[in-house]
């Protein structure tokens, strides 16, 4: 079973996860990079939350995985105006992964991510969604939680065949 972890940050709350989900195994990561940054400052709500809400598909630089080899994916992204980030919504447009297990990972700032994943399966299609796991963030102050949720993350992994 191949498996790899695309996913997009901005602040370095996913990265943190992507990289503690791989750490010590033989999986591939790959980061999601809009050509075009998104600010980091007092913009970043508008300018994302807008980009969220028209559905727009930034450009991505070249992706250092192709999604082809793998058997298991999965993504993740920090939750977006209850919804999951342009960067992992021009992935999919871009991507068949609809012969592909999936799990499905997010972070919020403590927001349920319910509909993120429920937007997330919509674009999927017909992918098989193995497993969904939200992580509270910033990470930093939450490491308890969030190395629990890893270790179920990876328990999900280790079940899939
Ligand atoms: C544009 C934008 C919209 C956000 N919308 C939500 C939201 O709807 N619900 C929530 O709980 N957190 C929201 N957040 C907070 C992020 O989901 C949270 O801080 C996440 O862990 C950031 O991940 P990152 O550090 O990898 O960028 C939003 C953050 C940004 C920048």
């Amino acid at each position: 079973m191949r498996a790899v972890i695309y996913y997009y940050s901005l602040e370095g709350n996913t990265l943190s996860i992507a990289e503690r989900i791989a750490e010590g195994t033989s999986m591939d990561v790959c980061r999601l990079v809009p050509q075009k940054a998104y600010p980091t400052n007092g913009l970043k709500h508008l300018i994302g939350g807008m980009d969220v809400i028209f559905k727009k598909c930034p450009k991505l630089n070249a992706l250092t995985k192709r999604p082809e080899g793998y058997d298991l994916i999965i993504l993740a992204t920090p939750v977006w105006a209850s919804s999951y980030t342009p960067a992992i919504r021009s992935f999919l447009v871009d991507h068949n992964l609809s012969n592909k297990k999936i799990i499905l990972v997010a972070t919020s700032a403590g927001g349920d991510a319910g509909k993120c994943f429920k937007a997330m399966k919509e674009s999927l299609g017909e992918s098989e969604i193995v497993g969904e796991f939200v992580i509270k963030s910033p990470v930093a102050d939450n490491e308890k939680s969030a190395n629990a949720t890893v270790d179920l993350i990876r328990k999900c992994m280790g079940a899939v065949n």
